[in-house]
């Protein structure tokens, strides 16, 4: 939630920043921001309310010479907590004094006590947020500061980290002070911020996104510390000065991953890009023995064996991807395996002890209710294993093991590729775990990453047969409501169907077990109400299919519109299907890889019809960073 730069070298800062937070939109878009110093003493700043295009026109605007010609800077884009999305509560904020500009990402827990004692002290604040008291503290600490002995951007530093050591709660702060030409600096808790490699220019940055078009060098920051950039370099310190090393590393990502390239909108190139990122998930993961390659491990074939139970957590799509985990590790390895929204785990006092393996999944790494599910694990002695997409970020960070789904950056705020790479990385860890526990063989391993690395092209044949879908999504635009049922893998499935289409569509969606049906939700039918039923294979789960098949008859007695997502060659649900949409052939555990895919599709269009911002739906941020 937010996105944060900051940049300080030899070129103007302000084209750099407003394109970094471009492509870091996705994090929050109720307001956006800048603050560039132009030298001693002149610190220009500019925020409005809504996207990021109105910062854009308030820019094109402004003829404050520092604002062109600046060579450090600071911007952000804002998903509100405290206060409304106003322009007066657009960051950057300001100290009463004019001197600092500070951005945030997070939530400061103890602000009322802090705003108190500020405006105890005569400040007046100009907003409703809590970063103010940021600026304010900060600028206290300069002016306390004022003989630091040095250089006036160390002196900024040591400032940041005394108002560090003040705060509560989670955490990113950018900071600029006019009387430090050339210097941006940063403090982390349990917030992301990553550093920018250049050769006479750094950055910093929310995620990588936002400067490697400029640097694939980067830095990984840990918790409690502040850093310090200038064109010269980057130094880092925990909150009380003491020097610490960040973490290096190279952005491997094709730069051109995080562009449109010619779609007319991230997501729909994000769904085309599924067959490719399965590939890339599954690529060079096992060893020549059929041991599973973890991108980082530190856990031992030992710590595995002796699992006794695996729960998984995690939130929205990827808790989806979570729940087809379950029936997948529970058939493969034979040990109980329980799957709770980490909002929820973390609150309820779960029983966890040093034999069980708690799976985390997200796709950011950064997602705070996973984040905080993972250390009240780890707390109880439980071992953790990340499935995650984002390089650098916490979750893998604090986890024992980690398994990067690779499947480059996911730009629009609904999540797909990194939903059905999720769900790869889940088969791993389930097949792996069976090997390693001797509950399957190797060559039964080795069909089943047959059966995946067929995958790709299965979804591929999905996307080639999309058209009718289209049509589809445009006819039932105007729908007050729409159901969606499954049984088995397909009741994940159809929650996340109904998830996508009321983030995208803003339309009343709603998934259920299909066996739930007759227990309630039936009653919402009424004539016309489109249901889209997710159909286990009639052969791998013949009963299953018989049973869908009765609950499709059903609903349409009672007059819905039936969607029905079937495997090719199933001919028994033809007849009940107002609208028939086959996929191939799949291994029962493998068919969300391409019921789900449809589903995305027919979201996707439907928010589309209807005019909405497919990428950026309302009320929403891509990364959920506070609780
Ligand atoms: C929905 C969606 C969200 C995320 C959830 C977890 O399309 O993207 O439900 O899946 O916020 O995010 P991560 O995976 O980053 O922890």
């Amino acid at each position: 939630m937010c996105g944060i730069v900051g940049y300080a070298g030899s070129r103007p800062a302000l084209n750099i920043v407003v394109d970094g937070l471009r492509r870091l939109e996705y994090r929050g878009y109720d307001s956006a921001g800048v603050a560039i110093l132009a030298g001693e003493g002149e610190l220009v700043t500019e925020k409005r309310a809504g996207k990021l295009a109105n910062l854009e026109k308030a820019l094109a605007d402004d003829t404050a010479t520092g604002l062109a010609q600046g060579v450090t800077g600071i911007g952000h884009t804002r998903w509100a907590t405290h206060g409304g999305p106003t322009d007066r509560n657009a960051h950057p904020h300001r100290s009463a004094d004019g001197r600092v500009a500070v951005i945030h990402n997070g939530i400061l827990e103890n602000f009322a006590r802090l705003r108190a004692e500020l405006e105890a002290e005569g400040i007046e604040f100009t907003s409703e947020t809590d970063t103010e008291c940021a600026a304010h503290l900060l600028a206290a600490e300069l002016r306390h500061l004022g003989s630091f002995d040095g250089d006036p951007a160390e002196r900024l530093a040591e400032a940041m980290r005394r108002v560090c050591r003040r705060l509560e709660g989670a955490f990113t702060l950018l900071a600029v002070d006019s009387q430090a030409p050339g210097a941006v600096v940063g403090a982390r808790r349990n917030s992301p911020l990553v550093v920018g490699c250049g050769e006479t220019e750094n950055y910093l940055a929310s995620d990588v996104s936002a400067f490697i078009e400029h640097t694939r060098d980067a830095i990984e920051l840990g918790q409690d510390q502040v850093v310090l950039i200038t064109p010269a370099g980057v130094s880092v310190t925990d909150f009380h000065g003491t020097v610490v090393e960040g973490t290096r590393f190279h952005i491997d990502w094709d730069a051109s991953a995080a562009e449109k390239g010619g779609y007319d909108y991230f997501m729909a190139k994000e769904i085309d890009e599924q067959p490719r990122a399965v590939a890339d998930t599954l690529l060079g993961r096992h060893t020549e023995n059929g041991d599973l390659a973890l991108d980082e491990v530190r856990l031992t074939d030992q710590d595995l064996r002796d699992v006794d139970k695996v729960f998984i957590v995690a939130c929205g799509t990827a808790y989806h991807a979570g729940m087809v985990a379950k029936y997948a590790i529970e058939h493969w390895v034979r040990i109980p395996c329980e799957v709770e929204l980490a909002s929820e785990f973390r609150y309820r006092d779960p029983v966890l002890d040093r034999s069980t393996l708690v799976v985390a999944i997200s796709q950011s790494g950064e997602t705070m209710d996973t984040l905080m599910a993972l250390r009240h694990a780890k707390e109880q002695k439980a071992r953790v294993l990340a499935i995650c997409n984002t390089n650098g970020s916490t979750i893998p960070r604090e986890s024992d093991a980690v398994l990067y789904t690779h499947c480059g950056p996911e730009i629009a705020v609904a999540s797909t590729k990194a939903f059905l790479t999720q769900l790869v990385a889940c088969y791993l860890v389930g097949l792996h775990l069976a090997q390693v526990r001797g509950v399957m063989y190797a060559d039964e391993v080795g069909n089943v990453l047959a059966q995946l690395q067929d995958m790709p092209a299965k979804i591929q044949t999905v996307l080639d047969g999309m058209e009718p879908v289209r049509e589809l999504a445009r006819d039932l635009a105007d729908s007050k409501s729409v159901l969606f049922i499954g049984r088995h893998v397909g009741y994940p499935v159809a929650l996340e169907g109904a998830l996508k289409l009321k983030e995208l569509a803003y339309m009343h969606a709603e998934g259920f077990a299909a066996g739930e049906l007759k227990h309630g939700p039936i009653a919402l039918i009424e004539p016309g109400t489109p249901v889209v039923c997710v159909v286990p294979s009639a052969r791998g789960r013949g009963v299953l299919n018989d049973k869908i098949v009765s609950n499709i008859q059903e609903v349409r007695a009672r007059g819905a519109r039936t969607i029905v997502i079937a495997e090719e060659g199933d001919d028994a649900v033809a007849p009940f299907a107002d609208h028939l949409i086959y996929v191939p052939r799949t291994p029962t555990l493998l068919a969300p890889l391409v019921t789900t895919v449809p589903l995305q599709v027919l979201a996707g269009e439907i928010a589309t019809a209807r005019g909405n911002d497919v990428d950026q739906p309302r009320n929403l941020a891509k990364s959920v960073t506070v609780e």
